[in-house]
């Protein structure tokens, strides 16, 4: 069945090849008889307004990578009329242009694999300064510049295995956080660096950043990245469960029970309830929604910090900064999405029983944990090796693990996440700390296993 199908499109695909290469076929005295009935369909048969020089892309690659030609003509770019050569046509000069690609013999235009935000600039002003301006901009900056993290992951997590030490990052943070990218002398990026899906990309040209992670390549739609989904491929597990948070709340009960049949394609500041009738991520992070702007800078609606070892509210213009947005400000734009479909009353006091546990969290959990912390340091009583003590294992799970959870399931409504996978974990945790604490400042040593 399926083969069937591939067949049917291929054949249609080739079909239409004949279409459009009409010229070029007559040239090579190709074998379709000129009498014979063609099916009226083009290789691309949604896009509009194609130059001559995208057809020879066009016309190529659907035989090549014909996946790729088919969700760029179900684009809106393809519509437009934005072609394969808008994207990826570079100077001659870039560190990415590419060279002696087999295929590419008769291309005269310099060309890049590698597409960074500033080729989407070129259209898309806005977007590509919203996003420059929040968390999402430093993701790989941070991991690259942190020496613990890159001692996690070479030496603990690699095992300083020669030639094998970076398979930890390679398969995990950066397909998240995003890799310094290195291409090679065809301008063709390097195995250990490619493919990296994470958000901040950093390309060979200095620039940072991902514009394909929640519309991917080369469909690039408005509509899937306004899904939940869109988010999930990296605000999951144990650290940041937010897409289980969100199927715990009763909005991701309404998505979940109709999500299909809503409007998802309405024009940017234009989607509005009534087109759904709860909230996605989209929607409070970054859509617009009654007066609200959209925005691409995901730290603007955000009061605290609810990541970092102890939440403070946000008061910094700088990416890089860890409190990047203004407390105030981020929860008054935050508060105007909810409002739009609940009473400032239900909004007021559901943020003051969330703010509650952020609170709760910081001085019930966190202070006295640091305190022992420091203590025990103090003292000599901590392990070299911190993944090898169960103290600094206990510290680093109260913080990044449960105390997490307990944060944004509270700040997201989800009772689960805040409750069990959260408080209650935490008071348990908190409990062995301190019996480890007593025993290493009465005995002045460190337990045996
Ligand atoms: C005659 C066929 C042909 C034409 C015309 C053509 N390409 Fe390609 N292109 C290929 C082949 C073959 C590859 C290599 C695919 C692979 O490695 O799997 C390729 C690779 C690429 C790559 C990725 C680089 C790599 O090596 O993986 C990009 C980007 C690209 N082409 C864009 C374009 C653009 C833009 C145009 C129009 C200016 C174009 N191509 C014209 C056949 C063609
Ligand atoms: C709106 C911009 C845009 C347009 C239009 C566009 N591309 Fe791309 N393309 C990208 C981006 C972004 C990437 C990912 C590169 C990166 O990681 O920086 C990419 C990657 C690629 C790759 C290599 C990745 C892979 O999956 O193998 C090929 C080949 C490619 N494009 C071909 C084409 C062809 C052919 C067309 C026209 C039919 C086209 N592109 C149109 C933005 C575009
Ligand atoms: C040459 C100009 C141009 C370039 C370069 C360009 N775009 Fe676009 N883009 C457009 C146009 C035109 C539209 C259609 C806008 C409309 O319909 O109002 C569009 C629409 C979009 C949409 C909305 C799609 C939808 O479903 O409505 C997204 C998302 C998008 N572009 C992302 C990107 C990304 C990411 C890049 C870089 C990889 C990029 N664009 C590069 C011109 C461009
Ligand atoms: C490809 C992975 C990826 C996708 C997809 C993704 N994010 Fe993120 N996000 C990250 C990473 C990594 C960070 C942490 C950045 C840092 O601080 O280093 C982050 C951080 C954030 C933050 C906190 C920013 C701050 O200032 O602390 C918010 C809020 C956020 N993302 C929301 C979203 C939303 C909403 C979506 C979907 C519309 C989304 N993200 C999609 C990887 C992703
Ligand atoms: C599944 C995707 C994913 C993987 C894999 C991942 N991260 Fe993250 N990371 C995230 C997200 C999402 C956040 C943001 C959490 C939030 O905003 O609450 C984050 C946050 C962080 C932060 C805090 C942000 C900051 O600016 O300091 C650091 C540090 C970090 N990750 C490092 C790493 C390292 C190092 C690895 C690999 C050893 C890794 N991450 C693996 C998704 C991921
Ligand atoms: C964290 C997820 C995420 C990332 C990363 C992201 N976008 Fe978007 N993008 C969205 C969402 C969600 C929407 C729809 C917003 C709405 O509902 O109005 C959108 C909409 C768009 C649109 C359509 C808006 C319009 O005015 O037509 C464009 C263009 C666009 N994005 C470009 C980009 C560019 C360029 C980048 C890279 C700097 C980028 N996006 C990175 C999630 C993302
Ligand atoms: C009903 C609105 C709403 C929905 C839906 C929602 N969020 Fe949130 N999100 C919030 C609020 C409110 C906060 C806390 C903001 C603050 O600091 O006051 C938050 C916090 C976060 C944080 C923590 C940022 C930090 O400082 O660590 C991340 C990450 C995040 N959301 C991602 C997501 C993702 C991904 C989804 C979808 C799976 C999602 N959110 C769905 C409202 C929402
Ligand atoms: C698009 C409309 C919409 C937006 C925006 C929205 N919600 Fe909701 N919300 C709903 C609907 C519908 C329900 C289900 C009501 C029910 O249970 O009968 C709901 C339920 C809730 C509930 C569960 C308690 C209850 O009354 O059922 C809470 C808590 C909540 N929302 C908080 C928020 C907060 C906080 C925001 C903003 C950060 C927000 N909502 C944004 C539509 C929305």
């Amino acid at each position: 069945m399926h083969y069937r199908k591939r067949l049917l499109i291929v054949t249609l695909l080739i079909a239409g090849l004949f279409v459009v290469g009409a010229g070029v076929l007559t040239a090579c005295g190709g074998g379709v008889p000129k009498a014979a009935p063609q099916p009226t369909i083009s290789v691309a048969p949604h896009a509009q307004g194609v130059t001559e020089e995208a057809k020879a892309c066009i016309e190529c690659h659907a035989k090549e990578t014909p996946g790729i030609v088919n969700d760029w003509d179900h684009s809106a770019h393809a519509q437009k009329g934005v072609t394969c050569l808008d994207c990826h046509q570079t100077t001659a000069d870039s560190p990415m242009v590419l060279k002696d690609i087999k295929g590419h013999e008769n291309v005269k235009q310099p060309l890049s694999m590698l597409v960074p935000p500033s080729t989407c600039a070129k259209c898309h002003p806005n977007e590509v300064k919203e996003f420059d301006a929040s968390g999402h901009h430093r993701a790989a900056l941070q991991v690259e510049a942190k020496d613990a993290m890159q001692t996690l992951i070479h030496h603990h997590e690699g095992r300083d295995f020669e030639g094998l030490d970076d398979a930890t990052e390679q398969t995990g943070c950066m397909q998240c956080h995003g890799k310094r990218i290195k291409v090679d002398e065809h301008g063709i990026p390097t195995a250990d660096t490619y493919p990296a899906s994470g958000i901040g990309n950093i390309y060979p040209n200095g620039e940072v950043g991902n514009c394909t992670v929640c519309h991917t390549r080369h469909k690039f739609s408005i509509a899937e990245a306004r899904h939940p989904e869109a988010c999930a491929s990296c605000h999951l597990g144990p650290d940041h469960p937010d897409i289980e948070i969100y199927e715990n709340t009763k909005h991701g009960q309404i998505y979940a029970t109709e999500g299909e049949t809503w409007k998802w394609d309405s024009p940017p500041g234009d989607w509005e309830p009534g087109d759904y009738r709860a909230p996605t991520c989209a929607t409070c992070h970054m859509s617009g929604i009654g007066d609200l702007k959209p925005t691409h800078n995901v730290s603007q609606r955000l009061y605290w910090n609810a990541w970092a070892k102890i939440s403070k509210p946000r008061n910094s213009d700088d990416p890089m900064s860890m409190l990047t947005g203004h407390a105030e400000k981020g929860r008054a734009e935050m508060k105007q999405a909810c409002l739009q479909c609940h009473t400032s009353k239900m909004v007021d006091d559901y943020f003051a029983s969330a703010d509650a546990a952020v609170e709760l969290y910081n001085k019930a959990y966190y202070t006295p944990a640091k305190q022992m912390l420091d203590e025990l340091k103090a003292k000599g009583l901590l392990k070299k090796n911190p993944w090898a003590d169960r103290f600094q294992i206990l510290y680093y799970h109260l913080w990044h693990h449960q105390g997490r959870r307990a944060r944004q399931g509270a700040l997201m409504g989800a009772p689960d996440w805040a409750h069990w996978h959260g408080f209650f974990i935490l008071q348990q945790n908190l409990y062995e700390m301190q019996d480890i604490y007593n025993y290493r400042m009465e005995t002045g040593e460190i337990e045996k296993p």
